[in-house]
Parts: structure tokens; sequence; C-alpha cells
């Protein structure tokens, strides 16, 4: 076996190179070359910077810049060859750099470490992300808010406990998920303020003796402030978790979305239509049609709230400062946020694509007594009843609509007399889930007026192109 030399980027003391499995368990570059657009620009501010403050000639500076935009077109036209033995994202393109430009390249890593630079690319990265995923939610959140529209008053079954309870309408219920998904952005917003400080300059852990200007490199880069303590800079991976640990919350609401696309899918249910574009047939059962995309949506939640969990357990007995076990930060990341950037884009195709059964959510609107609450509110409205003596008289109404059979409005005004004889045929104007839904208009509740100016609002504010910053 021939012995490797080895890393010309540290191997200065070093005489050997490393171990094939070391190589393997060391080695970044396989996940970690998506940092490269993100390396580079935070590259470039650095030597903007150093060249500004005289710890490098302007000269060289050019030089590396534009070295560097080499590397950028050569890694956007999938050119770039990176190589495992130089381990990371970093190291190969500093490396492309001297093959590039020669020994100005080795001066780019003045008054700077992998530990703050990789902090760097990484919270770049994430806010990169962030900024995709908010503008997908906001895509999501117009689809619904515009379904919601035409469906305003589209009567269906509200359910607790997966059992009727009382009608609402089909763009109330998707306006629910509107204002999930509104805060789920607002978390991310808040998350992305937080992880909006520079940690470029920190260096290895303790800052730098050259006369760096962090304000500077902050600014260039789009940051509010340089980090205020070097050893935090580099230490801490509390933005990822929080994006995490949002993007996690989200997947939950678009999973339970997504469950209940599977239900309202089912021949029992039928409560909604979707096309081909977004449901898969069996193999064996030629009469299936499976809502696929749902399903996944509500699978991909395991990789990120694991991703979250996964993180946590990388850091949560870390000493100060840097230690390797933060690579483990990248992957699991990475993964997490394409399955929900592809969850929130599922969502969103799917939102257009399906439509309420008008008709099969009316008639299932009525059944399971879903108007007796109108009914025991009838009482206390008209008889001026207790609500708590209504709602026993209606029970009573409810016992003797099941004992024939029939629904609440199809039950005789003797019949109901019979329990409560100041009962008069005005009661039937409550009875029908049509009436009900249109009597909901306390502010937040299902009348079709209400849906129509709250998703009205809703599209509005969401149509305006996103104000720049
Ligand atoms: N590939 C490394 C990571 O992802 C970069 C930082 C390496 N720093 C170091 N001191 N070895 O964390």
């Amino acid at each position: 076996m021939t012995e490797k030399p080895a890393n010309k980027m540290w191997g200065g003391r070093f005489e050997m190179g490393h171990a094939q499995i070391m190589e393997e368990i060391n080695a970044s570059i396989g996940f970690d070359k998506v940092l490269g657009p993100q390396d580079i620009r935070g590259s470039k501010a650095h030597a903007a910077m150093l060249a500004a403050q005289g710890i490098i000639t302007a000269q060289d500076a050019t030089s590396i810049i534009d070295g560097l935009s080499k590397i950028e077109a050569e890694i956007s036209a999938g050119q770039m060859v990176w190589s495992r033995s130089l381990e990371d994202v970093h190291m190969n393109v500093e490396s492309r750099l001297r093959d590039l430009i020669g020994t100005a390249a080795g001066r780019l890593h003045t008054a700077r470490s992998r530990n703050d630079q990789v902090a760097l690319d990484f919270r770049l990265y994430i806010r990169d992300r962030v900024d995709g995923l908010d503008a997908a939610l906001g895509r999501l959140m117009l689809a619904l808010a515009r379904k919601a529209l035409a469906h305003a008053g589209t009567v269906m079954p509200g359910f607790t406990h997966l059992q009727p309870a009382q009608p609402v309408t089909f763009g109330h219920h998707l306006l629910a998920y509107v204002e999930m998904l509104a805060r789920d952005r607002s978390r991310l917003a808040d998350a992305r303020t937080r992880l909006n400080e520079c940690p470029l300059g920190a260096a290895a852990l303790a800052g730098t003796s050259f006369p760096i200007d962090r304000h500077m490199t902050a600014r260039a880069l789009g940051f509010d402030r340089p980090s205020a303590n070097s050893l935090d800079a580099v230490s801490d991976r509390d933005f990822a978790l929080e994006v995490l640990a949002a993007a996690s919350i989200s997947a939950m609401h678009l999973s339970r979305f997504a469950e209940e696309i599977v239900i309202w899918m089912t021949p029992q249910f039928s409560f909604i239509r979707m096309s081909d574009r977004f449901t898969t047939g069996s193999s064996i059962m030629p009469q299936k049609r499976n809502p696929d995309a749902a399903e996944l949506v509500k699978g991909k939640i395991g990789r990120i709230a694991g991703a979250f969990q996964s993180l946590l357990m990388v850091m949560k007995g870390l000493p100060l400062t840097y230690g390797k076990d933060m690579q483990e930060d990248k992957e699991v990341t990475f993964d997490a946020l394409d399955a929900f950037g592809l969850s929130v884009d599922a969502m969103s195709g799917m939102v257009d694509d399906l439509e309420p059964r008008v008709d099969i959510l009316y008639a299932a609107a009525g059944r399971g007594y879903s108007t007796a609450t109108d009914l025991a509110d009838w009482l206390v409205r008209t008889l001026q009843m207790p609500f708590r003596e209504a709602h026993h008289v209606t029970g009573r109404i409810v016992a003797a609509a099941e004992g024939k059979g029939v629904d609440l409005e199809a039950l005789s005004l003797g019949d109901m007399q019979r329990v409560e004889p100041r009962i008069t045929s005005a009661i039937f104007d409550v009875l029908s889930p049509e009436n009900s839904v249109k009597s909901r208009t306390s502010y937040g509740g299902t009348a079709p007026q209400n849906v129509t100016e709250m998703a009205s609002r809703w599209i509005l504010q969401l149509e305006k192109p996103a104000e720049t910053g």
C-alpha cells in the first residue's frame, strides 16, 4: 500500500496521509459542497475587507475575488471537481483558488478560520432557504385563500372527535390553515431575525489580532450586525435548531391537512375530488385512486422533526467552542429543509387541484343531528330558557328523532311539541345546515359572509409583492 501524503492545506506537521476510514468519516465534501455559493460569497466579502483594512494588498484582493468568481461559475456549470481528500467545501474552494491564481490564494485565510467560515456559510445557507420557504408558504396560503373564497358558502360537516359536530363552511375550514401557516411564517421570520448576525471574524474561537472590520463584512453580507462574542459565534447552532423547530411545527400543520385530504378522499367520505395529477393507481387493484402526495407530506414530517432531534442531540453535550461533532449539523438540516420545501409545494399543488363535492358535503352536513346546537340556541333565544335546560330538552328531541330514524329537520312539529309544547314551526328555520352556518356571524365564525371577507382580505395581503427590507 502506498503511503498518502498529508493534507496540503494543514499538513505542515503531519507526515502521513489519512487512513481510508479516517478520510471517510472525516470528509464532509459529499454534502457540504452545496455551501459552495455561500462559501464564495463570504470569502469575497472577507477579501474585500482585508484589502480595505490594509491587511492584504488591493491587487491580491482583486485576483482573489476574480478567482472566486471563476470558481463560482465552475460550480454553477457543474464543472468544479470536488476532492474528498481535501475534506470539505472550504478547502476545496481554497485549493482550486490556488490552482487559478497562485500564492495570493494563501492570503485569503488571514484572520479567519474554518470555524467562523463554516458558521457563516451555514447561516447564509439557512437564511437563503428560509427566504425561499417563506415565499413558498405565502403561495400555499394564497392558494388556500382563493379556494376558500370560491367556497365561502359551501356547507360541510365540522367535526370534533371526528364525529359530526356542527355545520361549517369549506372556506372557513381552509382559512383555518391559512391562520396556522401565517403563524408558521412568523416563526420563521423570528428565527431569521435572530440568526442574522455575522460570525465571520470570530476566527478559530478567540477573535484575531489583525485590524479587521467585522461591521464591514457583516454589512456586505446582509447581516444586521457582527456577533458580539467570538466563542458563541463559532460554537452555537441554535439558529439552525430554531428553523428546524419552526419547520417541524409547520410540517405538523401540513400533516394534519394532508390527513384530512386522505380521509376526504376515501369512498366512505367522498368529500373531495382530486385529479390524476395528484393521485396514483394501484398495481393490482384497478379501482384504486390513492392520495400518495398527501400521504408523503404526512410521512416527511418524520425527517423534519427527526432532524431537529438529531441536531439537538449533537449539540447538547458539547463544551465550548467548536467540535467536529458539529459537522453532523448539515446533512440532517439540508434533508429536512428539502423535505419541508417539497411538502409545502406539493400541498400548494393539491390545494389548487382539489375540488369539494358540494352536494355530498351538504348532505353530510345535515347528518348526525348537527344542528342540535341551533335548536338549543333557538329555545334559549325564543323561550328565554336557560342554556343548560335547553341542552336537556334538545337531547330529548334528538332521542325522539333517533327513535324514528330521521334527521332533526324531518321530525314533525308534533313530535317536538311532545317534548316542549312551546316550540313553534319557526324552529324549522334554524334546522337546515345552510341557515345554521349563515347564523354563525360572530367574529371568527363560519358564516359565509365572514369567510368571504376574511378570504378577500388574505388574498389582498398575499398578492401584494413582498416588501424588500
Ligand atoms: N467541515 C467542517 C464542519 O462542517 C468545517 C469546520 C472544520 N473546522 C475544524 N476546526 N476542523 O464543521
